[in-house]
């Protein structure tokens, strides 16, 4: 049986598997662990004889000094052999409003999400939602890439930076123990302070590949998946649950930058659909995103119907319900495949006109197109989808008759599931356990990158694709 010898404590053995921590926790010895074993806050130092390497958690949180010291994380140790320690002085706690809070932020082109995590309890305390500052310099990836290559750079990530802070003013803390951040790669580039000009024109290399371990602040940021594809999908797909079960999956992130996957057990195949921001509500002349009033479902029964988010005073349609109005008006004969609208409508004030309709189309188009090249290119039928996950700016009344009239989504799938964030729910798991950083390396492992523009006939598909039509 293992022992852990403590000097002056004594020596005890251990029964069953468990941490260092959890075993001091036990045998009440005091140790100070604000993030409760989740290897977040770096608290639980203890020296430990001849201690193996330190692991990427150790070496984040623990200073090079200490660690030459021998000290490791009682958190991270296993008690599966003998152990001798040294316990540290527990100095008291210093009493911070929010002490032992992790953030997770999810930098999107068009808003900055962000969600605060209680990491003792490993309770959610709050979410939140920003308008990306950066907005106001680019609609769209590729127009902030050109403004950064042209100067603008630095301006560009203040403007994200900002956005954080509004974002962590929005939800309340200043010094969060540990950050978790996904992102698209031009996002995550920014963040990071490297170049964005490699995705600037073909063969689209971001400047990052790999996850990033970032001190003071501690920081884990996401891996990307390759091309315009990032740490976001990567976050998702965790969330989702999806990578390494029996079936095939889609998995759609319906953002500016639109990020799709096919899930076949141990293979992912992953591409990016230019979508613009017209999903997110954006130049959209009654959209908007999907938050307390936006209309997000809509129905006709002798007039038009719809519902609201929260049943607030409505304040514009966001994506769920212009693809649902989309759908009526195709059924209703008011609006034609090619997208030409013949009849002026409104709901409640809220219009929908021509050149809205383009947008739309445009960004149905490409994720039509997406789905197609990376369907073909599996070898899989509409049918042997087992399950379509989205995500992104909907509101929660998704409709698959809706988005398979409007052929964003082949007929044939048999089940449709709609979470608003899983990019962040991922970087939240993160927050809250090792493994789930072992699961974003292994989803990196298993994804491959397909670069959409470069697909024989990607043009023809995609020009075919703006029919606002079910798949033939
Ligand atoms: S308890 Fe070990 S790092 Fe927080």
């Amino acid at each position: 049986m293992p022992t852990v010898t403590i000097k002056n404590f004594g020596k005890f053995y251990i029964k069953g598997r468990k941490t260092l921590l959890d075993f001091l926790v036990d045998k009440n010895i005091p140790i100070n662990a604000s993030c409760g074993g989740r290897g977040r806050c770096g608290l639980c130092r203890v020296r430990i004889q001849k201690p193996p390497p330190p692991n990427d958690i150790e070496a984040l949180l623990i200073s090079e000094k200490l660690l030459k010291n021998d000290y490791r994380l009682a958190c991270q140790k296993q008690t599966s052999e003998d152990i001798e320690l040294f316990m540290p002085k527990v100095k008291a706690k210093k009493t911070a409003k929010k002490e032992g809070f992790g953030l997770a932020l999810d930098l999107g082109t068009t808003t900055i999400k962000a969600g605060l995590v209680d990491l003792k309890s490993g309770k959610i305390k709050d979410k939140t939602t920003v308008f990306n500052p950066q907005n106001s310099l680019g609609g769209d990836v590729m127009t902030r890439i050109s403004a950064a290559v042209e100067g603008k750079y630095k301006q560009l990530r203040e403007s994200l930076l900002f956005g954080i802070e509004i974002a962590k003013e929005k939800i309340g803390i200043a010094k969060p123990i540990f950050t978790t951040v996904v992102g698209n790669p031009v996002m995550l580039s920014f963040y990071l302070n490297k170049p964005v000009s490699g995705l600037s024109r073909y063969p689209f290399r971001s400047a990052i590949k790999e996850s990033t371990f970032l001190k003071n602040p501690t920081r884990y940021v996401f891996p990307i998946i390759g091309g315009f594809v990032g740490g976001d999908t990567i976050g998702g797909i965790l969330a989702s649950n999806k990578y390494q079960r029996e079936g095939i999956f889609l998995y759609i992130d319906l953002g500016t930058n639109g990020e799709i996957a096919v899930i076949k057990k141990d293979k992912i195949v992953a591409l990016s659909a230019a979508a613009g921001p017209a999903f997110e509500g954006v130049g959209i002349s009654s959209g908007s995103l999907a938050v307390a009033g936006a209309i997000d479902r809509i129905t006709y029964n002798k007039g038009f119907r719809f519902r609201t988010i929260n049943n607030k005073k409505p304040i514009g349609i966001c994506a769920s319900g212009l693809i649902d109005l989309l759908a009526l008006l195709l059924n209703l004969g008011w609006l034609q495949e090619d997208g030409r609208l013949i009849k002026k409508i409104e709901i409640d004030g809220f219009g929908i006109n021509q050149d809205d309709i383009r947008k739309l189309q445009l960004a149905i188009g490409a994720i039509h197109t997406g789905i197609e090249v990376l369907l073909a290119k599996l070898g899989v039928k509409p049918s042997e989808i087992k399950e379509a996950i989205l995500t992104g700016e909907f509101g929660s009344s998704l409709n698959l008759e809706s988005l398979t009239k409007t052929g964003l989504l082949p007929n044939g799938i048999k089940q449709l599931r709609f979470e608003p964030d899983l990019p962040l729910q991922g970087a939240i798991m993160v927050l809250l356990g090792n493994d789930a950083l072992e699961r974003v390396e292994k989803i990196k492992k298993l994804s491959e990158h397909l670069e959409l523009a470069l697909e024989p006939d990607f043009q023809k598909k995609f020009v075919s694709n703006l029919k606002l039509t079910s798949w033939s």
